[in-house]
């Protein structure tokens, strides 16, 4: 559930009109809703209750430093995978002890880096980047904890593109291996082994192959355990999914419960402290992005709406052929109905919103497209030379601009002329 609803015709993020924000900051234009963030956070911490855990945010569905400083306050731990990600949430008051840091090539100065602010776990991907990371540590005089993400080789049932769990992906040490490299994590002078992680993909929406996955790290817990290598937690990552269309993903509560109903029958389990990293369940439908529709353009076969958005500010349906809603703003005029693409200005065939949608709409309209509120700015770039647009977050009756709209000379800020003379 979230807080853009329609009241007498007019779609709000909570107390205020989209049409006002529209109005007031221009399109396009994020717009988030702090109550619908607060809300699916604390779905999380509310399903998990009493027994030991920490919700890491994953940073890279939506960084803006107001989301993030937002989830700190609530709380939060933070799944990173860049030194960028780390200052992002320092910058936001997030404590590090609560950062956990994932990615398959942490560089030596961003494990120095999170090394020295006192991050919670390095989830280590491969035996090299272990190395390294003990190298690294030594040179510091410092020791690492870790968690090595064990790839279980189970199939999330998801997009080929954001299914990270099956043994042809890049991520993680194979399972069948991972005995091997934890001997080696627990023999390395400069590391501490705290933790087994795995994630296996995203926007989930059944809870077998997490259990599934679950299943397989309990069985390597128990084989760690002969060998004297005790983990303090499981890191279950993040990929639970949200209904973009008509998917009915697991609620966190479902998700939870099984979870633990499985950890109460192995021996421990009411002991393990339980993490995860959700992103796209807290901010997906925590956002939207807003637009207007500056032609329709009909066509032979084919009715083209062409907004001002593009596949530069929201890349979802271009790069994956996501499906996300796309919603008039206004319902009150009486108009025309008819399919059209839901085109943007950039130079692409690719460039899409949506495809055949139906939509009674006319030039001037504003339109929402929904479930925009992770992987949605964060993967916008300035391609065709399109300034990004603006972040707003309402509170209740009140909006804050969270991210100004990019200006047109930061389009070339950084470049620079060659010296008169050099051609
Ligand atoms: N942890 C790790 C190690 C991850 O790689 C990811 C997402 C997450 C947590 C968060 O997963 P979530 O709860 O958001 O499913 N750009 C794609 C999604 C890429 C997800 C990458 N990893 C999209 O727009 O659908």
């Amino acid at each position: 559930m979230d807080h853009f609803n329609y009241r007498d015709g007019l779609l709000y993020a909570e107390e205020v009109p989209l049409e006002q924000i529209a109005e007031d900051y221009g399109t396009p234009c994020y717009v988030y809703s702090k109550a619908t963030l607060t809300r699916h956070f604390r779905a999380y911490t509310d399903a998990l209750g009493s027994h030991p855990h920490l919700i890491c945010y994953a940073v890279k569905a939506n960084s803006n430093i107001a989301v993030l400083g937002l989830l700190a306050k609530l709380g939060a731990g933070f799944d990173i995978v860049s030194v960028g990600e780390l200052e992002r949430v320092l910058k936001a008051g997030g404590d590090p002890a609560k950062v956990v840091f994932s990615g398959v090539a942490k560089q030596a100065h961003e494990m120095a880096r999170a090394l020295d602010v006192g991050i919670k776990c390095f989830n280590v991907e491969s035996r090299p980047e272990l190395e390294r990371l003990n190298a690294v540590a030594g040179e510091r005089g410092q020791v690492a904890p870790v968690s090595l993400r064990v790839n279980p080789d189970v199939d999330a049932g998801t997009h080929p593109y954001i299914s990270t769990g099956l043994k042809d992906n890049k991520f993680g040490i194979p399972i069948d291996d991972a005995l091997a490299v934890y001997e080696l994590a627990a023999s390395l002078p400069n590391l501490q082994v705290k933790g087994l992680d795995c994630h296996i993909g995203s926007q989930l929406t059944e809870t077998a192959p997490f259990l599934d996955a679950l299943e397989r790290l309990l069985m390597l817990m128990e084989r760690l355990r002969e060998r004297g290598i005790e983990i303090d937690h499981l890191d279950l990552g993040g990929g639970l999914g949200v209904p973009y269309r008509d998917e009915t993903p697991p609620h966190p509560f479902d998700y939870a419960s099984q979870l633990l109903a499985r950890l109460s029958r192995w021996e421990g389990g009411e002991r393990l402290t339980l993490l995860f990293e959700p992103g796209r369940s807290i901010a997906a439908n925590a956002g939207v992005m807003l637009t207007r529709v500056e032609f329709l353009k009909p066509g032979e076969t084919k009715n083209f709406a062409i907004v001002d958005a593009a596949m530069n500010d929201l890349i979802r349906p271009a790069l994956y052929q996501a499906w996300q809603a796309i919603v008039p703003v206004d319902t009150r005029p009486v108009r025309e109905t008819a399919i059209y693409d839901v085109v943007g200005p950039v130079c692409e065939t690719g460039d899409f919103l949506g495809q055949e949608r139906e939509l009674a709409i006319a030039p001037g309209d504003l339109l929402a497209v929904r479930s925009a509120g992770a992987y949605g700015f964060v993967m916008a770039s300035n391609y065709n030379s399109r300034p990004r647009p603006a972040e707003v977050m309402v509170d209740g009756e009140h909006c804050y601009v969270v991210r100004a709209r990019e200006t047109l000379e930061s389009l070339w800020a950084g470049e620079a002329l060659l010296p008169e003379g050099a051609c």
